[in-house]
């Protein structure tokens, strides 16, 4: 969802701002636009569509200064227009924006009569709010976008640019995520860390409610009164090709298949030199303390919360409660008395969630994240973080993050049964079972053509299609459900199998797709059952088994896991589903329609 770069005092910038635009794609974005600026002249450009439409139209753009921004449509069409940089009604401003403003409307009808707009953004008001205050009421550019900054509300993260001076970039955040970028001789600000790794991987943070001048050789952090703030710097852990394609054709391929190796590195990373299981013991004690477990999340990592349940309640002896962050950002249900919330996100960057964490931590909830990215905003703001350690994940379509997710809390499900002396948590060889698990998608990922066969038979033309299962495979439907119909386009459901004959089932027709989940000795028969009811209404069913409730006929068959982790293993064949369906009916398999990797408006 929306991306900002912005560079000061490089020769290169176009081919900067460029580049980290492209770093930048996998967010989700609909048009996009650079403004560039030298010594004796400034160019804006914009083009609705991908990158390489707004790359065709910079040859010639020169400067050592500038901003760039992806644009994931909220108020406006994707046009040109509406395409980010703005610039203030004299043209002499410019600016970026990712966020939303509230009042955007109040502010025009206050301060901008007879102001002349060219596009229905949010982001254009604040621009000329900000010209206004220099060209018609003469403040500075920094009292003036000081005093803008007070008056807008909302979530944003801004980079503003003077045309008439290329030394600088202003830039602010709330709630919205936004870096810079340390270079050698030149500065840079960017939305995550990801858009400028070629550049460097020297990053400081910005706080909410802080104003940064960028300059080549110098960045100063304030507060909105002028006081300055010292801040270190850090060394982000990426390198350049975590963040590339390498042979494959698509993220997500790349993705789905680095599963195992993340398994391994999960094991490397929670487990002692003695091989024992090790989670940090402040977030053992705040679950040992907590009567109730609250999770929070969205999408994919919703589901992965589900997948999570049953193992951290049975090993913990705590019960788990799941909310949609985007419904409690609104209203919380009655709580426990002493409740832990724990965010799932891959991004650490989903504005909904962090909604709630604001709260949580208004009402002194303790609260843990559960992320890929160290340092986002809900690792920062919540009290304890664990890392999924999956590495970057660019593909619009989660995968791996979802499966690191499960196995993450299966860690701080073992931990804190141990610490508690559950027996079930004692008797549970967690790192030999996730071994097991990473060989068990190993050998399904080995088994790809015939996935691929079986999917063009039964996907390449259907408009809807359905996922079911009991118990945990119910959950793994969710998510599978999830992954088809974000990437294909192929409206499809996931139900508890049992669930369909109470209404659903009506949906069935003569060659209506169904793939059913069986990995529960006691709930396989039930399904099969449902199975049989589905086939009897002409639906063409395709079945994924584990080993041990495997029939003849069964047109995948999973090796058996651990039960507590069946959700890792059973999910791997429904995102080459997903995959595949999606490669055969020729559509951007990494970057869905309408969707971003980062939701960072609610
Ligand atoms: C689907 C997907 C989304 C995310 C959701 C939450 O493949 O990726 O459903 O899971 O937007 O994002 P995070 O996990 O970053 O909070």
């Amino acid at each position: 969802m929306c991306g900002i770069v912005g560079v000061v005092g490089n020769t290169n910038a176009t081919d900067i701002l460029i580049q980290g635009l492209e770093k930048l794609e996998y967010r989700g974005y609909d048009s996009a636009g650079i403004f560039v600026a030298g010594d004796a002249s400034s160019q804006l450009v914009k083009a609705v569509g991908r990158i390489a439409e707004l790359a065709a139209k910079t040859e010639g753009v020169e400067g050592t200064a500038g901003i760039g921004h992806t644009r994931w449509a909220t108020h406006g069409k994707p046009t040109e227009d509406n395409a980010h940089p703005h610039r203030s009604e004299t043209e002499r401003f410019v600016l970026v924006h990712n966020g939303v403003i509230e009042n955007y409307l109040e502010i025009k009808e206050e301060y901008l009569s007879g102001h002349h707009f060219k596009g229905q953004t949010d982001t254009e008001i604040a621009v000329h709010l900000i010209g206004k205050f220099v060209e018609e009421d003469g403040l500075s550019t920094i009292e003036s976008f000081k005093k803008a900054l007070r008056i807008i509300r909302g979530s944003y993260a801004f980079a503003l640019m003077d045309s008439e001076d290329a030394s600088t970039i202003y830039v602010s955040k709330n709630k919205s995520p936004l870096l810079i970028g340390l270079g050698d001789g030149y500065n840079m600000v960017c939305s995550d860390a990801m858009a400028m790794i070629r550049e460097t991987n020297q990053y400081m943070e910005i706080h909410d409610q802080e104003l940064v001048i960028v300059k080549a050789d110098s960045v100063e952090v304030q507060d909105y009164d002028g006081n300055v703030k010292e801040r270190d710097s850090y060394t982000a852990e990426l390198d350049l090709s975590d963040i590339g394609k390498g042979t494959y054709p698509y993220y997500m391929l790349k993705e789905i298949d680095e599963q195992p190796t993340v398994m391994r590195k999960l094991i490397q990373a929670y487990t002692d030199d003695k091989g024992q299981v090790t989670v940090d013991a402040k977030i053992i004690k705040a679950v040992q303390e907590a009567d109730r477990i609250y999770i929070l999340a969205a999408g994919t990592s919703y589901h992965a919360g589900f997948a999570s349940k049953k193992m951290l309640e049975e090993l913990t002896d705590t019960p788990v409660e799941l909310g949609i962050s985007s419904e409690w950002g609104y209203g919380m249900p009655l709580l426990s008395k002493k409740p832990l919330f724990v965010f799932i996100s891959q991004s650490g960057e989903t504005a909904d969630s962090r909604q709630v964490l604001v709260k949580a931590n208004e009402l002194g909830i303790p609260s843990l994240t559960v992320t890929n990215v160290p340092g986002s905003t809900l690792s920062r703001e919540a009290d304890h973080t664990m890392l999924l350690h999956a590495g970057p994940e660019i593909a619009v379509a989660s995968t791996k993050a979802y499966t690191a997710q499960i196995a993450t809390l299966a860690f701080l499900a073992k931990a804190v049964g141990e610490a508690n002396g559950n027996e079930k948590a004692k008797a549970f060889d967690l790192v030999h079972e996730l071994s097991l698990v990473a060989q068990s998608i190993e050998s399904t990922l080995s088994e790809k053509e015939v996935i691929d066969e079986k999917v063009a038979a039964l996907l390449s033309e259907t408009r809807n299609a359905f996922y079911i299962g009991r118990g945990q495979d119910y959950y793994v439907a969710m998510e599978a459900s999830l992954k088809l119909k974000e990437i294909s386009y192929i409206q499809c459901e996931g139900f508890a199998a049992g669930e369909l004959k109470h209404g659903t089932i009506a949906l069935i027709e003569d060659g209506t797709p169904v793939i059913a989940l069986l990995s529960d000795p006691v709930l396989a028969s039930h399904t099969r059952g449902n199975i049989q009811e589905v086939v009897a209404r002409g639906a063409k069913v395709l079945t994924i088994a584990e080993e041990n409730v495997a029939k003849e006929g069964d047109d995948i068959v999973l090796n058996n896991v651990h039960p507590y982790l069946s959700p890792i293993s059973m999910v791997v064949p429904t995102q080459l589903i997903a995959y595949f369906a999606t490669l055969h009916r020729g559509l951007d398999i990494d970057k869905p329609r309408n969707l971003a990797k980062s939701v960072t408006v609610e």
